[in-house]
């Protein structure tokens, strides 16, 4: 698959580095808690482990969601509608994706996505599945407007989100990004989200701490990536990976915590680390019927329906794009 000609691409130095990914991290490994944005997971590797994460049995999100989507797929077809050009945010996953386009009949299915060759490999696999159907990815960074392919520029869309990628973003750079999304799909676009339930705390801990530690080396990826990609000499050994429950925030942080003393260097930068201290790798917030409707209304986004799963795990939300208004 080409890439459409005249779209902004990933900048990169001559030497290949990511200048996102290099200036993210530099700024990051500065601040007092250390911290690396949890976008950057998301490398081969990284995509590849969390696929592994999904079929974990603590890692619920994926199954909840999945059923909601095979269990009320005639419902959700019913209010989308048919000929929507769907927009997924982030590049296909195996299932859901696949089980959404069966649903609705769609016009054309334009997945956005940084990991380049990973956006390839899943757009190649979706071609094949629904021969019929237009598949034009766009290598882009969605937290920015994308510039869609003019093939479906007249076509109305669906925005699609699932995963509960939304909770991995504080509330104001989420909604950042869901009025970017707005500004990407244009007027009149629906928008289908997915939005973890807040739970028992032993249940959320589990699930970003499976016994089988996938979960930690999706974590310790980070590190490997940063040493591989900029210049890094981490020790990666001397790392431990850490889910906790943020109780204010609802949420789940997952961290990198210094199992002693260390110092090391990134694209020529020092940096050092007390033993028990960490680099905040994620957040995953929790949502509730109310908060998560309060996250869309703020960033223009009107709720039209709204499903879980039968042991109200996860919600998954169909919202409207709405032009802003003074009046109550
Ligand atoms: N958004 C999902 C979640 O928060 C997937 C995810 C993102 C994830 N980062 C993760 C899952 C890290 C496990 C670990 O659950």
């Amino acid at each position: 698959m080409t890439k459409p000609a005249g779209l902004k691409l990933v900048e990169r130095d001559a030497g290949g580095v990511d200048l996102a990914f290099r200036a993210d991290v530099l700024a990051g490994l500065a601040e007092a808690q250390k911290a690396i944005p949890a976008r950057w997971f998301y490398d081969d590797a990284g995509s590849q482990l969390f696929e592994d994460i999904t079929q974990l049995p603590e890692y619920y999100p994926t199954r909840a969601e999945t059923e909601i989507l095979s269990t009320r797929a005639a419902e959700i077809a019913g209010l989308i509608g048919a000929g929507r050009a769907v927009v997924e945010f982030g590049s296909g996953s195996s299932v859901k994706t696949p089980l959404l386009l069966s649903a609705i009949v769609p016009s054309a299915y334009v997945p956005l996505d940084i990991a380049g060759d990973f956006l390839r490999a899943s757009s190649a696999a979706l071609s094949e599945k629904f021969p019929g159907l237009p598949v034009l990815p766009v290598e882009a960074d969605f937290m920015r407007r994308v510039e869609l392919p003019a093939e479906v520029a007249d076509l109305p869309k669906l925005g699609f989100f699932p995963g509960s990628t939304i909770g991995n973003m504080i509330a104001r750079t989420a909604t950042d990004l869901l009025r970017t999304m707005r500004a990407t799909l244009g007027e009149g676009a629906l928008l289908l989200i997915g939005m973890d339930l807040v739970k028992d705390e032993e249940t959320l801990l589990a699930a970003y701490d499976d016994a089988a530690g996938v979960t930690a080396a999706f974590n310790i990826n980070l590190l490997e990536r940063v040493n591989r990609e900029l210049d890094g000499d981490i020790p990666v050994d001397a790392f431990a990976h850490e889910a906790r429950w943020n109780d204010a925030f609802a949420r789940i942080e997952m961290h990198l915590v210094a199992r002693r003393d260390v110092s090391f260097a990134v694209s020529g930068q020092s940096f050092a680390m007390d033993a028990g201290t960490s680099i905040h790798t994620e957040n995953s917030h929790k949502f509730t019927k109310r908060s998560g409707q309060m996250l869309l209304a703020a960033a223009g986004w009107e709720p039209l329906a709204r499903w879980t799963d039968a042991d109200k795990r996860f919600s998954l939300v169909l919202a409207e794009s709405r032009p802003p208004r003074s009046a109550p």
